[in-house]
């Protein structure tokens, strides 16, 4: 009888969801965590230290990640910029505090990025020097980022964002293209897998599930073809998937994913969020809103499952815990609710969304 009593109040507490719910949500019954229904890593990117909504430094944050998530990305802090203060300088504090964290709680972590062409140290930007300098550069950081971490991420985006969106698409110019030439990518995917041979490497890029994808996603497809035929260590393609209620249709993420599918390549959705005020038309989430974006999150995680085969699932990956942490309104210049959580930690219809498509098809 007494344990009878009890018994509810363990297992709420034990699964850590009444830390953030509210009164009301007190009162209902915990929906089943996301991690527990997926064979396959379901991730969040989180910040770290130094900024000021930091993982480490937020227990409200730190219960919903323990509960519903089992891989972590830093959403900034392992770019370049903040590992490499100044040339000679490497500073992994932060980074490291995550991985500890993670180990902690039995999470994986995923890094992001080894090379891309933003949020790069400024005096990368002004450097001048020869193709020998910029490869030596490069090498130097992957070797030692890579290396230090080594045995310690699952997999790494190696590199991100390197082909540009026009018809048709090409190499982007970025600080390594200009002075390296179009060899710095393999390059990067060759000390990659020198210094940690065991991490998944990636390939991480934006829009490339619908819209103008198939014209990137096809140029990026050579890439891999090439590095396929000349044994250059590469095992998957993330999809960012920063995407709306509108577009792009499930029928060409579909195809997208398939086209990385059919390679024997790992499809990760590497930065997943749905937005769902991209005309600017509305200054509050609304029930009708939030309905959408429940059946959207449904919908691609259900898309996923039925394109991409158990083997082949590198994980979906959320792009920011709360609505209060999204990058979306900063970068679109709008208010947008593109999350699992809204800003007081409390659950959205979106993951209930989530949940719906992960256990819409069935486990083998
Ligand atoms: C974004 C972060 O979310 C922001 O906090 C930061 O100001 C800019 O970068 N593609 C990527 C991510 O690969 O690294 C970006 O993250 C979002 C777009």
């Amino acid at each position: 009888m007494f344990l009878r009593f009890l018994l509810p109040w363990i297992v709420c507490c034990s699964t850590g969801y009444v830390i953030a719910a509210s009164p009301k949500e007190e009162a209902t019954t915990a929906p089943p965590a996301l991690q527990a229904l997926a064979d396959f890593p379901i991730g969040v990117a989180v910040p770290i230290d130094p900024w000021p909504n930091s993982l480490l430094k937020s227990s409200g944050r730190q219960a919903l990640v323990e509960r519903d998530f089992g891989s972590l990305t830093a959403e900034n802090g392992m770019k370049m910029a903040y590992l490499r203060p100044a040339p000679g300088v490497f500073f992994f504090l932060y980074a490291d505090a995550l991985v500890a964290w993670a180990k902690q709680h039995g999470k994986v972590v995923h890094g992001h990025t080894l090379v891309w062409h933003k949020q790069l140290p400024e005096w990368l930007t002004k450097m001048e020097g020869d193709a020998e300098t910029f490869r030596g550069l490069l090498q130097r950081h992957i070797r030692t980022v890579a290396g230090h971490f080594a045995g310690e991420l699952v997999s790494w985006d190696v590199v991100n964002e390197a082909f540009t969106d026009d018809t048709p698409s090409t190499y982007r110019d970025t600080v390594w293209y200009r002075n390296i030439g179009p060899a710095y990518l393999e390059l990067a995917y060759r000390e990659a897998r020198a210094a940690d041979p065991h991490a998944e490497l990636y390939y991480n890029d934006y829009d490339i599930s619908g819209a103008i994808g198939p014209q990137k996603l096809g140029r990026i497809l050579e890439m891999v073809d090439d590095f396929l035929a000349r044994q250059v260590p590469i095992d998957g393609i993330g999809f960012q998937m920063h995407i709306d209620t509108d577009r792009p249709t499930l029928a060409q993420m579909r195809e997208a994913f398939g086209k990385v599918v059919r390679r024997g390549l790992k499809v990760r959705i590497s930065e997943l969020d749905v937005s769902v005020n991209q005309d600017k038309k509305y200054p509050t989430l609304t029930p009708a809103l939030e309905a959408l974006q429940k059946q959207r999150y449904a919908d691609v995680v259900r898309t996923y499952l039925e394109t991409v085969p158990p083997k082949l699932r590198g994980g979906i990956t959320v792009w920011g815990l709360t609505d209060g942490d999204s990058w979306i309104p900063g970068f679109k210049n709008r208010a947008d609710w593109p999350l699992l959580f809204d800003a007081e930690y409390h659950a959205k219809p979106a993951l209930d969304g989530f949940a719906e498509g992960l256990q819409s098809v069935q486990r083998p």
